[in-house]
């Protein structure tokens, strides 16, 4: 029976994180201010980061200490088991071996709490009492809800309209763990008012929100922002994914030929791979996948330039692959990887050939979470579902080719808000969706030359 669940102690949650910064050191990118357009020092970033976040962001250290409070918090549900998923690979008939490292089990149910627990610590230590952030499918908005809660601090969610709509449990869920919740964009902020009137039907974008909240943030003495991905402290903090996983891997006797995961913003995906790149530059032959949905497809058909993180311009600058600013994806239900930017760390590692870009459509990404749903057990949130339609490709191809390989991916989270979306797939209300080149083209028109 072991051998469908690999589990550490629970005194198995890495007590560093690891930073891909210190085996790459070239990958570190300078924000730039966005008016300026020079490279942003921290006091550019004060504004709306706490000063040891700001910190962890320019650092280059390889490892850095995770603080008692955090790993007291995470072991409410870390160390988080890996699986063997063997009737996947029954019912494939693959000789691959195929792995995934559960985040789902955390009481947002993905992997997000891993640096919202971390973030909102770090915030009440520099004595900051109130958190906005933006939210896309409100997996993020409901981790850093938890978190705050945990920490005693406000937190005020800008979540995408479109997805407000489509998941109001996600919204109770964050009301539960005391969180105010707003659909985006709204008329309290200025950012928020004047996309209202330029698009009134708009259906919200990342970006749009990410403009809401760092406005909140920008004009209160009392808040910071918080963001759920892209930023390297963000992938840091995602690191005990991968960390732990190697563990596992090392008592399972197996070592992965192949590691995958879903891409939004880039931090299930980098905190998953990031720990296994030291073994790939020491010449181990690991193949490292990220999986973004056709719909928005940045890194396979973005460029890699400057960009501004939000619609309004008012983020820094930052080197990383980019649909363009303006780009406002279709209503594809993966509403976490929805994002027009990818993380900086990502982009750098993508552009040095360390890791490799995919995409799918989402039609066959379903069929992927159902068939893991039947075999495996657990419902797979739309996002981590792109992971699972790559890591079941890489296991038919192993079939054709006799293979035994290993393969493991980050199962980023369960779908138990989204049954809407698997409700439109089994009455064939899904389509599938590739974004128009010149709609590209026109967004990659707003990023400024840098
Ligand atoms: C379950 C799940 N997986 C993946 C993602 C994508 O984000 P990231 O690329 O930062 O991991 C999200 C984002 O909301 C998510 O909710």
């Amino acid at each position: 029976m072991d051998s469908y669940r690999i589990n550490l102690p629970a005194d198995g949650i890495p007590r560093k994180w690891y930073n891909v910064v210190g085996d790459v050191p070239d990958a570190l990118t300078p924000p730039l201010h966005p008016g300026t357009r020079q490279p942003a020092g921290p006091e550019d970033l004060a504004p709306i980061f706490p000063a040891n976040l700001i910190e962890q962001e320019m650092c280059s250290d390889r490892w850095v200490d995770i603080p008692e409070e955090i790993l007291q918090v995470l072991a409410l549900w870390r160390p988080t088991p890996l699986h063997r998923a063997r009737r996947l690979e029954e019912a494939l008939g693959t000789p691959a071996h195929i792995y995934y490292k559960n985040e789902s089990v955390s009481p947002a149910g993905s992997h997000k709490p891993n640096t919202a627990v971390a973030q909102a610590y770090y915030n009440k230590v520099a004595g900051v009492k109130r958190i906005s952030t933006e939210t896309g499918a409100g997996q993020w908005g409901s981790a850093l809800a938890f978190g705050t809660g945990l920490f005693g601090l406000e937190c005020m969610v800008y979540m995408v309209r479109v997805s407000f709509e489509q998941k109001p449990y996600r919204k109770s869920l964050m009301h539960t763990w005391g969180a105010n919740v707003l659909p985006s964009p709204t008329d309290q902020t200025n950012a928020g008012r004047k996309i209202r009137e330029e698009m009134p039907d708009t259906p919200g974008s990342l970006g749009m929100a990410i403009s809401e909240a760092v406005e909140d943030a920008a004009t209160r003495e009392d808040t910071k922002y918080a963001l759920g991905s892209v930023l390297n402290h963000v992938l840091l903090h995602q690191t005990v994914t991968g960390l732990e996983a190697k563990q596992q891997f090392e008592m399972a006797g197996e070592s992965p030929d192949v590691v995958i995961g879903c891409v939004g913003g880039g931090s299930n995906f980098a905190g998953f791979a990031f720990p296994f790149v030291p073994d790939k530059l020491a010449g181990q032959d690991i193949k490292m996948i990220g999986v973004e949905p056709e719909s928005c497809p940045t890194m396979t058909r973005g460029e890699y330039r400057y960009d501004y993180g939000d619609t309004e311009k008012m983020t820094p600058l930052l080197k990383m692959h980019t649909l363009g600013h303006t780009f406002v994806p279709p209503k594809i239900h993966s509403g976490g990887l929805r994002y027009h930017g990818m993380a900086p760390l990502v982009s750098a590692l993508v552009d040095k050939n360390i890791i490799e870009a995919q995409k799918r459509h989402q039609i066959a990404c379903f069929e992927a979470a159902v068939q893991f749903a039947r075999t495996e057990g657990i419902v797979p949130a739309p996002e981590s579902s792109h992971a699972i339609r790559v890591a079941i490709d890489e296991a038919l191809e192993c079939k054709k080719t006799g293979e035994p390989k290993v393969i493991g991916f980050l199962l980023s989270g369960h779908g138990h808000f989204d049954m809407s979306a698997y409700d439109a797939f089994f009455a064939d209300k899904l389509e599938d969706y590739v974004y128009p080149e010149e709609a590209i083209a026109k967004a990659m028109k707003t990023v400024p030359n840098v």
